[in-house]
């Protein structure tokens, strides 16, 4: 039986705005077993870093628990969250706009060692810092290049290898490779794999794309407005999607076959706000099959084989 490593209940991050509040994430439920990586996927503005970053406390959550190993970790204290900072970690989408232009490489890779205090001695910090950049595929020749002077793939591999130093759990890679060009995309999704492997990672990993998290994700948990509209395997879900949302999504990743031209789904309609949204399907105004029962709120149903849904359709 696998094991959680994170859970979150009920989870809402909502952001006072002009006219009202914006419910960027609003009860979101979903866990991610031990080793294992969650595919987080929706369009721009669903709340998918709002929800990574409420995980990791990088923001407050509005309400409900986020349990990792088990203990809500929203009522740790500020020593507690020290602590939790080591297990948790992010890699962002641009790497470049996350690391320091004044430092080198091997200088970005130490400073997490330093600020944990992880190492006794600066010939213990080279040798850690040497050893990282071996794992995550930088030739020794790069220990003093400065971000400016590498191309994309290496800035994010040391932006891996920032994550990596402190030994953590837990990471959120959000849109890690989006930046990137498509032949490089492949060598950090490989490399993050290989990671996984190695020390036993667990992944949330966020992207408005599908296909990039088809073969890394064990679950993937389809994000519409601030909600987690669809949840199943990534083989089940890519097999079998069942909310409206889910399949446009789909239908819009090219497939090489003719044979097995897939119809893609324009979706129409207008797009409604995350500011004081009224209750029911936040994708009704957009959805080919949207009828009365979609004024009421739509909640995550369990159909069975792990899939879950959130549409009056599917239940
Ligand atoms: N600090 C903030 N204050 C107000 N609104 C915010 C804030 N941060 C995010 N939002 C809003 O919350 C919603 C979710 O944003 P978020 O960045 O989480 O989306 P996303 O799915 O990561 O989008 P993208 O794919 O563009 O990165 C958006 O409507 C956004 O405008
Ligand atoms: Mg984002």
């Amino acid at each position: 039986m696998a094991e959680k490593l994170l859970e979150v209940r009920n989870l809402k991050k909502y952001f006072k705005v002009k006219n009202g509040m914006l419910h960027a994430v609003d009860n979101v439920n979903f866990f991610i077993n031990k080793g294992e990586t969650l595919g987080v996927v929706g369009e721009s503005g669903c709340g998918k870093s709002t929800t990574g970053r409420v995980v990791l406390r990088l923001l407050e959550a509005t309400d409900g628990e986020i349990l990792f190993e088990g203990k809500n970790i929203r009522e740790y204290n500020r020593n507690q969250l020290r602590e939790l900072r080591k297990e948790m970690q992010i890699v962002f989408q641009d790497p470049y706009a996350s690391l320091n232009p004044r430092m080198t490489v091997s200088e970005i890779i130490a400073e997490p060692l330093k600020i944990h205090k992880l190492v006794n001695s600066k010939q213990e910090l080279d040798k850690k810092v040497s050893k990282l950049m071996e794992t995550v595929g930088l030739a020794e020749r790069l220990y003093n290049s400065y971000p400016h002077e590498l191309d994309g793939g290496r800035r994010q591999r040391i932006g891996i290898a920032r994550a990596l130093a402190v030994d953590p759990k837990f990471i959120v890679c959000d849109e890690p490779v989006s930046a990137l060009d498509v032949s490089i995309q492949a060598q950090i999704l490989n490399l993050m794999q290989d990671l996984q492997q190695e020390f036993g990672l667990t992944y949330m990993f966020i992207t408005h794309d599908l296909s990039v998290v088809k073969h890394i994700s064990d679950n993937i948990a389809v994000m519409y407005l601030g909600q987690v509209v669809e949840f199943a395997s990534a083989r089940e879900l890519f097999k079998n999607p069942v909310h409206p949302y889910t399949k446009a999504l789909l239908s819009a990743i090219p497939v090489p076959s003719l044979k097995h031209k897939r119809e893609r789904i324009l979706l129409k309609g207008e797009l409604t706000s995350p500011i004081n949204p009224e209750p029911g399907c936040r994708f009704a105004k957009r959805c080919p099959h949207a009828h009365d029962k979609c004024k009421e709120d739509q909640p995550l149903k369990d159909i069975g084989n792990g899939h879950f849904v959130a549409c009056n359709l599917a239940y």
